[in-house]
């Protein structure tokens, strides 16, 4: 008999595709704003969204929410109360639900924080990537280093000192020194969370078809050894193969989609995973990816598919095994609905070859593990040959924060992310 399948926490995932411009490495669904944002048609389009997915919910809290992109900070406070109200109204939203909000530094009206803080935002995510002028024009970035540093001082004044900042290295033309000093820059900020993510050319990005000249291999590495050490001397810990944070501060949406847990998908492209203890199924769902169309949509037209069990391993280790702390076998169980021998072999692999330590209740990636983390992965691959491409496994690199995650089957099908 199959383990049984659990209820496991519930989040909420938003959408917002624009941007001012559209970044040249970036392969998030998100689109330069061509004219007026159409703010109502889309808030009412979320809100409809919402409207249409509570009931399947029967009464479970949403314990964190995500306003992500794309960027949301094109959306003025009031937008974000208000869909924070339909939240409420429509689903149940825990009293001390975590709300994120990422911004872009260049797409924030000044003193907007107070207001995003009173509409119900907790907690912001800003993506800075560099604090050298040079660097922010090679990625296409709106922004200046003084914008971020004074979007970050206003977040301390407006009472939102748990903010994040996004930071990228190998950047083109960066040499050591560039990206340490990025790191203590962005350290001077008194950020609570860190995010540092590799430079990765995407296909389909602008950067894939003139690709430009990145730090090879070995300066890559030194940089991120260099890094971690700095985020580890300013009291930071890394929790998760990019995110640095004390205990404290970690996200607790990001850890919801890393522990296997479920998630609402609401907006253009947004992906949802929710698992239905009754029948023993785990089920994706997926938004109409293009704005225009997910616009026009006269009925709510969302695509679910059960995930086949023979993905579920996969797809549980893409997600666990990115965390420092690792998993447990109870977890991995009640969260598949699959006995513990699924993965019971490649577990045994992994340990053998030093990518993960068995502590007395949890399985903990190594050092080498989470730099090898592909290597471990394709041990979990489904054996059928509906195999994911090579895309799925870049997915697995230290790479973009997955504000909302690209799942496996996403990658099967040759699909963007969210
Ligand atoms: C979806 S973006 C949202 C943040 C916001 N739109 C901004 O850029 O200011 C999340 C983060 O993913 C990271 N990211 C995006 N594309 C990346 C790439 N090709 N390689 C590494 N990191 C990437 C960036 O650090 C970015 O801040
Ligand atoms: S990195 Fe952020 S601002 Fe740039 S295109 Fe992607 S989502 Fe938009």
């Amino acid at each position: 008999m199959l383990p049984a399948l659990t209820v496991p926490p519930l989040a909420l995932y938003v959408h917002f595709p624009w941007c001012v411009r559209k970044c040249p490495y970036c392969d998030f669904n998100s689109y330069t704003l061509n004219g007026a944002l159409p703010r109502e048609p889309y808030l009412a389009r979320l809100e409809k969204d919402l409207e249409a997915q509570a009931p399947q919910l029967a009464g479970r809290e949403i314990i964190s929410v995500f306003f992500g992109g794309g960027t949301p900070s094109l959306f003025a406070p009031d937008a974000i109360a208000r869909l924070l109200e339909t939240a409420r109204r429509q689903l149940k939203l825990a009293a001390d639900a975590e709300v994120t909000l990422e911004a872009n530094p260049g797409a924030v009206e000044r003193g907007a924080f107070r207001e995003y803080r009173a509409a119900g935002v907790t907690r912001v995510s800003l993506g800075a990537q560099s604090f050298d002028a040079r660097s922010l024009g090679a990625l296409g970035r709106i922004h200046s280093p003084e914008e971020t540093r004074t979007a970050a001082a206003e977040l301390h004044a407006a009472g939102l000192a748990n903010f994040n900042l996004d930071l990228m290295y190998a950047l083109p033309g960066q040499d050591l020194r560039g990206a340490v000093r990025d790191v203590e820059e962005a350290l001077a900020l008194a950020p609570a969370h860190l995010s540092h993510y590799q430079l990765t050319i995407e296909a389909g990005t602008v950067f894939a078809a003139q690709r430009p000249s990145l730090p090879d291999e070995d300066l890559s590495a030194a940089m991120r050894d260099e890094c971690a050490a700095q985020l580890a001397s300013a009291g930071l810990c890394r929790y998760e193969v990019s995110a640095w944070a004390s205990p404290r501060a970690q996200c607790q949406h990001n850890l919801n989609y890393w522990t296997f847990g479920d998630y609402l998908g609401v907006g253009a492209g947004a992906h949802g995973k929710l698992s239905f203890p009754a029948s023993g199924e785990i089920v994706r769902t997926t938004q109409l990816r293009e704005p225009r169309r997910y616009l026009a949509a006269a009925d709510v037209d969302l695509a679910r598919r059960t995930i086949p069990q023979r993905e579920l391993p996969f797809e549980f280790m893409l997600n666990a095994l990115r965390l420092t702390a690792g998993f447990s076998a109870a977890t991995f169980t009640s969260r598949t609905g699959l006995p513990w021998q699924a993965v019971e072999g490649q577990i045994r692999a992994a340990i053998a070859r030093g990518f993960l330590h068995r502590g007395a209740d949890r399985f903990r990636p190594s050092e080498r593990g989470l730099e090898f983390l592909n290597e471990m992965l394709v041990d979990f691959l489904p054996e059928n040959p509906e195999k994911p491409s090579g895309s799925a496994l870049s997915m697995a690199t230290p790479k973009p924060l997955p504000g909302a995650v690209r799942p496996l089957f996403t990658a099967i099908r040759g699909a963007n992310g969210e």
